[in-house]
């Protein structure tokens, strides 16, 4: 089968490595990928916001699947754009349609299809310029803390936590009245703060059936133990202790039948992945967010738990056929822990030599490449998250440890990341 997968991050060269692992995959295409993917396939130069670009590769290549790593694409309407053209129509595509990946490219859209079907997620207030008045009379009211969220994608920089109703307000100006995130603050969610430990799950759907992947958890903060500023994530572990069976088949019941039962109501196309940002207050699961895709750095500790051929349960997923498929995870846990540059997620400097990734490290750590690119032979930093250090372990403890034995032996100007991925599900040392 002739595969191209869009993307060029961590989660692209995970995806890569286990597109590439499949009996089915040949040969395997990323657009536009970095020089991690170029180990699994062949990198091909696309711009993958060019829809008539990405359209005639698959044409002239004779593509038969693709596979949209990023959400960008998809919320612009990737999917329908193939659907809508005779010569691409067939190729198996995964990724939802530009009307599923509302889910994720519209706050205000995901809150009330939550709210039409019942699934558990905070109370909130959506906003335009045409009732400000009313959105400031409800942050008024609201207790504290209260969250604010541009609607739109804001590259996960459109959430804010207010601790006071006057931070909130200017806030809330900031967003609609002076556009903080153009088009994609023009709307506002106002909602509940809800206090809980955050948790990952993903499925593959075919719009009708679901297979449940492993859960994860990532470090979105950039300092060690959870300080300091958000970033596109510091680390990941899967599995995740605190999620029992019980909390499982909760969050099946509560929140993953509701949802794909919503989009087969609502005949909104779905094949590909959902990711569920969950928050689990006193055993309770509410949804804090969709996303249309699989998780960054998520993916990275997902991926290599998977034992299934994933080309296999994608064509099965095309076919809606999930059904008939069940998912074989490893029992090993996975750990990865991400490197950036000096100064992510503010300022930092790109074009760095990065030294030691391509030692044999053995086989229970992967490295997989986000923010580098290749020049004159050499690898060098190209991103604020430069590479993944992914390891197993029979633990988090042990499989943390792994990455971070193995990021001692790797280098580049400025290089940083947390030693704590993990930290509180390690047993501390007793005292004394
Ligand atoms: P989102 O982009 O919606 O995932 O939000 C980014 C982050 O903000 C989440 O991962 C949470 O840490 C936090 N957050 C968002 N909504 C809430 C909420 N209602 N209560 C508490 N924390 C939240
Ligand atoms: N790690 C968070 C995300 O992929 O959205």
């Amino acid at each position: 089968m002739r595969i191209l997968l869009l993307g060029s991050g961590g989660r692209e060269h995970a995806l890569a490595w286990k597109l590439n692992q499949s009996v089915w995959t040949n040969p395997l295409y990323i657009a536009p990928g970095n020089p991690g993917t170029a180990l699994c396939g062949k990198n091909v130069s696309l711009d993958i916001r060019d829809f008539e670009a990405v359209g005639n590769f698959c044409y002239l290549e004779s593509i038969d699947m693709i596979v949209v790593g990023p959400e960008e694409p998809l919320v612009n309407g990737l999917y329908d754009y193939f659907k809508s053209k005779e010569e691409l129509k067939k190729i198996y595509f995964i990724g939802p349609s530009q009307k599923g990946a509302q889910l994720e490219g519209s706050k205000a859209f995901a809150k009330a299809f939550m709210q039409r079907h019942k699934i558990p997620t905070a109370k909130y207030g959506e906003f335009t310029m045409d009732n400000y008045d009313e959105g400031v009379k409800f942050l008024q009211d609201h207790d504290l803390p209260v969250v604010i969220k541009a609607d739109g994608l804001a590259a996960g920089k459109g959430v804010v936590i207010c601790k006071n109703h006057v931070e909130a307000i200017a806030e809330f100006e900031l967003l609609l009245h002076h556009g903080k995130f153009g088009e994609a603050s023009k709307k506002v969610v106002v909602e509940e703060f809800l206090d809980g430990i955050e948790f990952s799950v993903f499925v593959l759907t075919d719009g009708k059936n679901y297979v449940i992947l492993p859960e994860a958890k990532d470090y979105k903060r950039v300092g060690v133990g959870d300080e300091g500023m958000n970033t596109g994530g510091m680390g990941a572990v899967s599995p995740l202790p605190f999620v029992t069976r019980e909390l499982m088949q909760r969050v099946e019941k509560r929140i993953i039948r509701p949802t794909i039962n919503g989009l087969k109501k609502e005949n909104i196309e779905y094949t590909g992945f959902i990711y569920f940002g969950l928050i689990n207050v006193k055993g309770e699961p509410y949804v804090i967010e969709y996303n249309c895709r699989m998780g960054d750095p998520e993916a990275e500790v997902v991926l290599p738990r998977m034992e299934n051929d994933i080309v296999g349960l994608f064509v099965a997923a095309t076919q809606k056929e999930l059904d008939k498929v069940r998912i074989r995870i490893d029992k090993r846990t996975a750990a990865t822990v991400v490197a950036v540059s000096g100064g992510y997620p503010a300022g930092y400097e790109t074009g760095y030599e990065i030294t030691g990734i391509d030692q044999n490290f053995g086989k229970q750590t992967l490295i997989f490449q986000a923010g580098t690119r290749e020049k004159d032979g050499k690898i060098l930093t190209n991103g604020g998250r430069v590479l993944c250090v992914t390891s197993y372990g029979e633990n988090i403890k042990e499989a943390v440890a792994s990455s971070l034995e193995v990021l001692e032996h790797i280098d580049f100007t400025g290089i940083y990341y947390r030693n704590d991925i993990g930290y509180e599900f390690v047993p501390k040392p007793s005292a004394s």
